[in-house]
């Protein structure tokens, strides 16, 4: 299939890269010449495993190309995801002026009969305004068939999710598209799941805020492991165990982050307020959230008392693993607290100081990990980088000047941190003596 992608952030260039992969021709279109240029030579915006190799692999064979007009992309494809930002506004709701753009975009490119498909997360009804506006703007008068083709891909993973997927989500008002929508999805080997348009945008903000709330319940649930004296690891074990429940988004942490937990949440409470219902549970889990990052700075204020001229070492600056991202990063939400406090930073991660530097200044960035805990008063563990637990932890000991861990994500065994002669503090769980 000929298939053109508008917008090339990560769910853009994944899936375009990605469809290249499986045999489709592609053009990726994003109106910032600058990242089209540096795509063009080889180089990719975003760190994410695995990306680079199947741009550069699929560039070269010719089937994946980068522009910046989406005149040619429109002209040249049966079929048109659009994958553009859909940023939150003050009170949460959704910008879709982005969408609104490439709809018009798209419309005026128009000469024959295309397949629209909206891959960006959307508020309910966003693909019958998009249907609606490609009509009101299209001079020629041809069909469209607007699609929801929600994305599900995790940063980190995106590659492997996209090519390795659950199932598929395609919803649509008639028959007509879906057979092209099958013979793109075909090499994917998945589930296929035909719906409604309104019912396949729910889906996404469905899923994604009962993740996060699947968070946020372990993540109170570890608050009376604290008071209690259990062990939330073993609980989540424990209630995982149950196919029902499931492991998976079940590991307490100093909070969820990410440029999509927190915005859809906040967008989905907002669509509910529109469609007459007061979503209350998903306040909760916002709530919990937040206190989890209040219950973790104030272990650190407890133990440290002033933090004034202490120094700190924190471990990680990304939201989470395997990604240079620091939107609504946890992480960087610590380290800011710590500096209004007048601790001293000593900072760390394997892939994100270049982008945190432009916002966290007036820090020590180590590329070193081992060595981020030289002359420490205490270290934090904020994002789950695996390579954090082959810290060596016999060394981080001898150079702080007091060996105090707090551990937001649940790295280390606790005995083991016991008998290394630490004092950690984790989150749900504490040393039994
Ligand atoms: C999420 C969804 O998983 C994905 O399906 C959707 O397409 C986009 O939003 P992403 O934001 O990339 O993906 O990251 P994810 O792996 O879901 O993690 C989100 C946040 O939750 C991170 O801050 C992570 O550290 C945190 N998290 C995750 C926990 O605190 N505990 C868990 O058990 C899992």
């Amino acid at each position: 299939m000929k298939i053109t992608i508008i917008g090339t952030g990560y769910v853009g260039l994944v899936t375009g890269t990605c469809f290249a992969e499986v045999g489709h021709k592609v053009i990726c279109v994003d109106c910032d010449a600058a990242k089209i240029k540096l795509l063009q030579e080889g180089g990719v915006p975003i760190y994410e495993p695995g990306l680079e190799e199947l741009i550069q692999k699929n560039a070269a064979s010719g089937r994946l190309a980068f522009r910046t007009s989406t005149r040619e992309g429109v002209e040249q494809s049966d079929v048109i995801f659009i994958a553009v930002p859909t940023p939150p506004l003050p009170d949460g709701s959704v910008d879709l002026s982005f969408m609104e753009g490439v709809a018009r975009d798209i419309a005026d490119a128009m000469t024959s009969y295309k397949i629209v498909v909206d891959k960006s997360t959307v508020p309910v009804k966003t693909g019958e305004k998009v249907s609606e506006t490609i009509r009101r703007y299209c001079k020629s008068r041809v069909e469209v068939d607007v699609v929801s083709n929600p994305e599900f891909l995790r940063e980190g993973f995106a590659v492997e999710d996209f090519l390795k997927p659950d199932r598929v989500v395609i919803g649509v008002r008639s028959q007509r598209p879906v057979t092209a929508l099958r013979e793109i999805y075909a090499p994917f080997n998945c589930p296929i799941i035909v719906t409604d348009i309104h019912s396949a945008e729910l889906i996404k903000h469905a899923a994604n805020s009962f993740l996060a709330l699947k968070i946020s319940y372990i993540n109170a649930i570890s608050v009376l492991c604290e008071a209690s004296g259990a062990n939330v690891q073993e609980v989540a074990n424990g209630i995982g165990m149950d196919h029902r429940i499931g492991r998976a988004f079940l590991d307490a942490s100093l909070g969820f982050g990410g440029s999509c937990f927190p915005k859809d949440l906040s967008a989905f409470i907002k669509i509910s307020e529109q469609l007459g219902y007061d979503f209350g549970l998903l306040k909760e889990v916002q709530k919990i959230n937040a206190q989890q990052m209040d219950r973790f700075f104030k272990k650190i204020v407890d133990t440290l008392w002033v933090l004034k001229e202490k120094t700190v070492g924190v471990l990680g600056l990304a939201f989470k693993q395997n990604t240079d991202d620091i939107r609504m990063s946890p992480a960087m939400e610590l380290c800011h607290r710590l500096r209004k406090e007048g601790a001293i930073l000593r900072v760390h991660d394997p892939q994100a100081m270049e982008k945190a530097k432009a916002v966290l200044p007036n820090v020590t960035y180590v590329s070193d990990m081992n060595s981020v805990a030289d002359g420490c008063d205490a270290l934090v563990v904020a994002t789950e980088w695996p390579q954090f637990k082959k810290l060596d932890l016999d060394r981080v000991r001898k150079v702080m000047t007091h060996p105090i861990m707090f551990d937001g994500r649940n790295m280390f065994d606790l005995e083991e941190m016991e008998r290394l002669g630490f004092i950690y503090k984790s989150i749900g769980r504490q040393c039994q003596s």
